[in-house]
């Protein structure tokens, strides 16, 4: 028996089995159970996926407990606060921060590709006018397999790379053709002098002809999030890519897998919800009913925008959006009567008992939706400016998990508990 290993023992037989621990960078030690099923006849059973590594990985590492996020080795709050999107962006794709030089080179190539086909305008057409963004976004993405058919070869590093810079140039210009064609407002076009998070705030607000001013802050606020929602390890949206980039799928196909995983209230829809339950409570003196019915263990109601599967603690993206906010509200006429109800709860949470016992720290979706809606941002774009964010996170897990030489389908096994065979009735 191995040092670095674990014994299991099925005490039904008193056969042992022995699985190697694996030691990864940082974190817990990983129990090897590739070989469970061949050594032992039995599946192993882990619901949520809470217990199971589900693969090598050197992009991402959260210590939740800490309250800790880096991409590549760099701490989150030195990427939000030091380097802008594009950096992030290109760190995921490349493995080190750009110098200006290469940063200026990828910034060209997002922006020649940020137009999208003309013949794409009528895949927009065929929506109905209330299609939601996201519906519109993941068929869009998947569609540039078609519309761009010139560069498919995912064994040619030059045609990734060619595929990574489509969708995450093209993402913004679909988000924001989609948000207008939603409203039946004039499309408009990238401008090419603006920069990637200023150009999409242009795209979404401006009118033809017609000069809108943005604010650096909104620049600013909007690109932070970006940055913050790059990447986070192998949570839904991302297991969704990589199991769909295992079938040898193309990113479009996996991609857009990710933004249909994302759409849900329980990922990527959180911070809307977090929007519409501070509507719902509609004024500060409802705030104390709502916080009786969030500590209420016969009531289904939680309070949205607090708590953490994985951040025990303040989770650090949190922090950086929390001192924005302020900054926003200093600088930004933002819709008080919501902020009022907002900062009435977090106060609350952050000393009332019930929270501060169960570790329910006002999360990344908290502060997000505060700061998209003062930024004046539909809810319904919401999980949008999610996406855009984490297209470059997505790509590169896919791209790291096609490098590895034994990389395999996923095929999970299952506890069948249906009927046994049936006898059919004559
Ligand atoms: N409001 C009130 N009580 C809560 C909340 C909440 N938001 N979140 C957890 N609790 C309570 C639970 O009732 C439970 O209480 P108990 O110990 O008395 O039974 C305890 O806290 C632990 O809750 P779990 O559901 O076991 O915690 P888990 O870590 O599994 O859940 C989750 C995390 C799903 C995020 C949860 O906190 C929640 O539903 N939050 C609200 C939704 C939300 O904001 N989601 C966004 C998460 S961030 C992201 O995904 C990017």
């Amino acid at each position: 028996m191995s040092k670095e290993s674990i014994t299991v023992i099925d005490n039904r037989t008193g056969e042992k089995f022995d699985f190697p621990i694996l030691q990864p960078t940082l974190g817990p030690d990983v129990v090897d159970i590739s070989s469970f099923y061949k050594d032992t006849g039995m599946f192993t059973f882990d619901r949520g996926f809470t217990s199971t590594a589900s693969c090598r990985s050197k992009i991402t590492y959260i210590d939740g407990a800490k309250g800790k996020l880096m991409y590549r080795g760099y701490d989150i709050s030195y990427l939000a606060t030091k380097k802008t999107f594009l950096d992030v962006a290109y760190l995921l794709l490349h493995k080190e921060l750009p110098s200006e030089e290469k940063l200026k080179a990828f910034q060209f190539e997002l922006k020649k590709r940020s137009y999208i086909n003309e013949s794409m305008k009528k895949l927009f057409d065929a929506f109905p006018d209330n299609a939601h963004p996201m519906a519109i976004l993941s068929s869009a993405i998947a569609s540039l397999s078609a519309f761009y058919s010139d560069s498919l070869d995912m064994d040619t590093p030059e045609e990734v790379m060619e595929m990574a810079h489509r969708i995450i140039a093209k993402i913004p210009t679909i988000a924001a053709f989609s948000y207008r064609y939603s409203q039946g407002h004039p499309v408009i076009y990238p401008d090419l002098t603006k920069g990637f998070t200023e150009n999409f705030l242009f795209m979404l607000r401006a009118y033809p002809h017609n000069y809108i001013e943005l604010k650096p802050i909104e620049i600013e606020a909007l690109d932070t999030i970006f940055t913050l929602h790059a990447d986070h390890e192998q949570n839904a949206s991302t297991t969704a890519v990589r199991v769909v980039a295992s079938t040898q799928a193309h990113p479009y196909a996996a991609i857009s897998t990710g933004v249909s995983a994302l759409w849900g209230r329980a990922h990527g829809g959180a911070n809307e919800s977090v929007i519409r339950q501070l509507e719902m409570i509609g004024s500060v003196e409802n705030v104390d009913k709502y916080i009786a019915k969030a500590k209420d263990k016969n009531d289904p109601f939680r309070l949205m925008g607090f708590g953490h599967r994985v951040y025990k603690n303040f989770d650090p993206r949190a922090t950086i959006l929390k001192k924005l906010r302020d900054r926003l509200v200093d600088e930004l006429d933002i819709d008080s009567h919501l902020l009022e109800i907002a900062n009435k709860i977090e106060k609350i949470a952050l000393s009332d008992e019930y929270f501060v016992k169960r570790k329910l720290y006002p999360n990344i979706d908290f502060y997000s939706g505060l700061i998209l809606n003062a930024l004046k941002i539909p809810k319904e774009m919401f999980a949008v400016i999610f996406v855009m964010g984490r297209a470059p996170g997505w790509i590169a897990q896919w791209i790291e998990l096609k490098e590895q030489p034994d990389m395999k389908i996923a095929r999970p096994r299952q506890l069948y508990l249906g009927p046994d065979e049936k006898t059919p009735k004559e």
